[in-house]
């Protein structure tokens, strides 16, 4: 697992220490009643509402935020939606900077424009801590020069490989290994989210490479992108059975919206889960917890939105403090099965 030590210039430490203690937002703390209250202004800006794990990250960041409150310390908490348009998102940022909030919290639109966005709030002197869309560096798997280069900037999220691998581990290991026909061979369809998102881009390539490290012949009859939506997902498997019928053993969800769609898919074309066909998925939402419970979905791994939120959130407050970051936050995936 990638861990990096930040190396930090004390005279940038003292510029972040300087940057919390000089803008302060201090209030009178009139709608809390505690009149020497200190109130943080925190700007959140998340990629797009409209995404099921990201709803709960958020909710959570809040109530998180709300439950640290004292008598003495408040958190104005400002939560923006994206839209999942990056030129929206740009001007959101630039408006957390003229509302001169203490610290942001970021969920990128799109990863590429990650050194533009840090090069402002950085320039601003805000601490900016940026969560669940990781930004790679130039070999891919290295790590983000952004984020190695600015002791004020860091990144919290999980190691998507891991999901990915403990995906083909639940086929793997399941009593046929997910080669139902008993032809020899692992006959799957894959549905990714954004592809320009590390995450779709590691779990589409490490659950297969999990099948392959069993010793498995996998042999895939679709791969199509469904950008992490549920009616995509019943969309891509509807269509996929049609074409493949009973060939379709698994259905590989990047995401467990995606799964909830081709759960129904699958009832539709009268197929049963975990009897002529495998499903899925990455977050454990509880719809989908229930599911595995049920048998109508063969596993997911969970995606600990509560560890990722709280961990963003108690790294936001060191910066506040003024306290020394690391550069790379990680919290596990759990794998779940019935
Ligand atoms: C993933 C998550 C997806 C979606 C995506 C957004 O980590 O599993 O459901 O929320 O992030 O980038």
């Amino acid at each position: 697992m990638k861990k990096f030590k930040t190396l930090l210039a004390s005279a940038l430490i003292l510029s972040m220490v300087g940057c919390s203690q000089a803008t302060p937002a201090t209030t009178d703390g009139g709608d809390t009643g505690s009149a020497d209250a200190k109130t943080y202004n925190v700007g959140v800006a998340i990629y797009q509402f409209d995404d099921n794990f990201m709803t709960l990250y958020r909710e959570e960041i809040k109530s998180y935020f709300a439950s640290l409150e004292t008598d003495a310390v408040k958190y104005n908490v400002t939560i923006v939606d994206g839209k999942n348009d990056m030129a929206e998102q740009q001007n959101q940022i630039d408006n957390f900077i003229t509302q001169g909030m203490d610290v942001i919290i970021l969920n990128l639109v799109q990863t590429s424009s990650a050194d533009a966005t840090i090069d402002k709030v950085v320039a601003a002197g805000i601490p900016l801590v940026l969560i669940n869309r990781e930004p790679l560096g130039d070999n891919g798997d290295e790590s983000y020069k952004g984020i190695l280069d600015n002791p004020t900037v860091c990144y919290v999220g999980a190691d998507a490989r891991q999901s990915g691998t403990f995906q083909g581990e639940i086929i793997a290991e399941l009593p046929d290994h997910g080669d139902i026909n008993g032809d020899g061979k692992v006959s799957y369809i894959m549905i990714e989210g954004d592809p320009e998102n590390i995450d779709a881009q590691y779990r589409t390539e490490f659950s297969i490479k999990a099948l392959k490290d069993a010793g498995l012949t996998v042999d895939c009859l679709d791969d199509q992108v469904g950008n992490w939506a549920q009616a995509k997902g019943e969309e891509i498997t509807s269509n996929a059975l049609s074409q493949h019928g009973d060939a379709v053993e698994v259905v590989f969800c990047n995401n467990d919206a995606m799964a909830l769609g081709a759960a129904a898919a699958i009832k539709a074309k009268g197929r049963t889960v975990g009897k002529d066909i495998y499903l899925v998925g990455v977050d454990a939402l509880e719809e989908c917890q229930e599911m595995v419970k049920n048998g109508e979905m063969t596993g997911t791994v969970l995606n600990d939105h509560i560890g990722q939120s709280h961990t963003a959130v108690d790294v936001a407050i060191k910066a506040l403090n003024g306290e020394k970051l690391d550069n790379y936050y990680w919290v596990d995936y759990v794998k779940v099965t019935k």
